[in-house]
């Protein structure tokens, strides 16, 4: 029986079963595919393309010739394409919500919010496109003029994750393509009808062939030896893991190609005694349990002063204890299902391992739920430095108390980390606000918020969270390359 979501079947244009190279839409030539599968039922939904090395060859060659075609248009023509495959993102807002939820799982209601702001980078970018400002410099010598111009980097490829299968790839190809540069793009295993949809409806906003390709692969390894190989590619933008930007990074040395990695992250979350609770609490739900604790910016430990540790404690748990798990196609859900059996293993032994350590579970469950990736979610008080939970990401929907005395000993522990993205606190006092937003090693800091990412700041990590700035007017520098012309024998 053929997969039916739930009720309104999106539109065939945008439901693909197979990849865009070079302008075509085409199936593997040996015919091999994989399933694309809904986590909440192990359904499959889709067949696509497993793609070669030789495929991903094929749209870097198509990509090259492209760019420069792209790169020579006027940054109103780019601006233009990109305003109107932000409208039409919009107008299927509906399908595009539909095809996320049922690859990704996250509640429907979320995953409009997601087509909402994937296209908000689309925008923005339509918008800078037509910023792209040089320089001009007071020059060393009476007969010279120096001049700085700003010029696409080339071929760009681009590789995401599967938490935000569509505002993930709106986040990469929209800077790229207001810089002037061709992107040859691979989604996430587990995620790439979004991008085939966005791929859509790109062509149909009129982006030249060739400037846009999707390799759908379970080879990612394939994928990433090539567009760190081949000369044509002269940047490379990942998010993901820190594990595999670290091997990319490795194999992308040898051509010294640019790179933005946006990495893993650990974020602290503190509440001080001086904050407001009630609004701490709102903001831990919001930035613990957003995509089911599967965001890189999620909260991963939270510390919590003594004089408002049990108050806060008890509230969180009663927050926590009404969420409801669920299919994300059922509107009154609030978290779905995780992404994958391994996703609910290294939730399960966090808790085991915090438990055993001595913590306690306030709400939730050790374990899964019976049948599907769902788990409750889950609240731990009386945690130490020394559980995983304190070092690990969990990517899932626990959220572990630790209390603390001072402001320094709080600061200490929460950049007692190799990571540096996400950070947020509570306090209400003024002077402590500037020094603990100062003093967090992070790329970001969030103050009496749970909610930081939007286009227009620039996201991303310090340390082992990466480098390089999406959004924001930062976010086109990472497109870019600077060029210094000097003029000489001026009489
Ligand atoms: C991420 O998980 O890397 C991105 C989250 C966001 O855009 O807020």
């Amino acid at each position: 029986m053929s997969y039916t979501f739930k009720g309104v079947s999106p539109s065939p244009e945008l439901l693909r079963d197979t990849a865009f190279i070079a302008g075509d839409w085409v199936s593997a030539a040996d015919g091999r595919t994989f399933a694309v599968t809904d986590p909440s039922c192990g359904e499959i939904i889709r067949h696509v393309p497993d793609l070669s090395r030789e495929d991903t060859r094929k749209a870097i060659d198509a990509a090259h010739a492209a760019q420069k075609l792209w790169a020579d248009e006027t940054a109103e023509t780019r601006a233009d394409v990109l305003r109107r495959f932000h409208d039409l993102v919009m107008k299927h807002q509906e399908d595009l919500a539909r095809i996320l939820t049922a690859e990704m799982g996250k509640p429907l209601q979320e995953a409009r919010g997601e087509i909402t702001y994937g296209a908000s980078y689309l925008l923005w970018f339509a918008e800078e496109a037509r910023r792209v400002y040089g320089d001009t410099i007071p020059a060393h010598r009476k007969d010279a003029r120096i001049m700085v111009l700003r010029q696409p980097v080339g071929v760009v490829a681009a590789i995401t994750p599967w938490n935000f299968p569509s505002a993930m790839p709106c986040r990469k190809f929209a800077p790229a393509l207001a810089a002037g540069c061709a992107v040859v793009f691979k989604p996430a295993m587990e995620t790439p009808l979004s991008a085939l949809a966005l791929a859509a409806l790109g062509e149909r906003a009129g982006l030249p062939r060739g400037v846009l390709s999707v390799i759908t692969t379970s080879d990612s390894r394939a994928f990433g030896a090539e567009v760190c190989e081949n000369p044509l590619v002269s940047k490379l933008t990942f998010t993901g893991s820190t594990q595999v930007g670290r091997l990319l990074m490795a194999q992308a040395a040898p051509k010294i190609m640019k790179l933005s990695m946006e990495l893993g992250g650990n974020a602290p979350f503190i509440v001080f005694d001086d904050a407001d609770v009630d609004a701490a609490v709102d903001g831990c739900i919001q930035s613990k349990f957003r995509n089911n604790g599967q965001t890189c910016v999620c909260t991963n430990r939270i510390y919590v002063q003594d004089g408002v540790h049990d108050v806060f404690v008890e509230k969180l748990t009663e927050a926590v204890a009404r969420l409801n798990v669920g299919s994300g196609m059922d509107p009154r859900t609030d978290l779905g299902p995780l992404i994958s059996e391994a996703a609910c293993d290294k939730f399960e032994t966090h808790i085991a391992d915090a438990v055993e350590k001595g913590a306690r579970i306030l709400t939730g469950a050790p374990t899964r739920l019976p049948q599907g990736t769902f788990v409750q979610p889950t609240v731990l008080s009386g945690l130490s430095s020394d559980m995983l939970v304190a070092t690990e990401e969990t990517f899932a929907p626990l959220a572990p108390v630790f209390r603390f005395s001072d402001e320094d000993e709080v600061v200490r522990m929460a950049n007692d980390t190799e990571f540096g993205l996400a950070s947020y606190f509570y306090a209400n006092n003024l002077n402590r606000v500037w020094r603990v937003a100062e003093r967090l090693a992070f790329g970001m800091v969030g103050v009496n918020t749970g909610l930081i990412s939007t286009a227009v700041a620039p996201f991303g990590g310090i340390k082992q969270s990466g480098f390089g700035k999406e959004g924001s007017k930062y976010g086109l520098d990472d497109f870019l390359t600077m060029k210094y012309v000097c003029l000489g024998g001026i009489a």
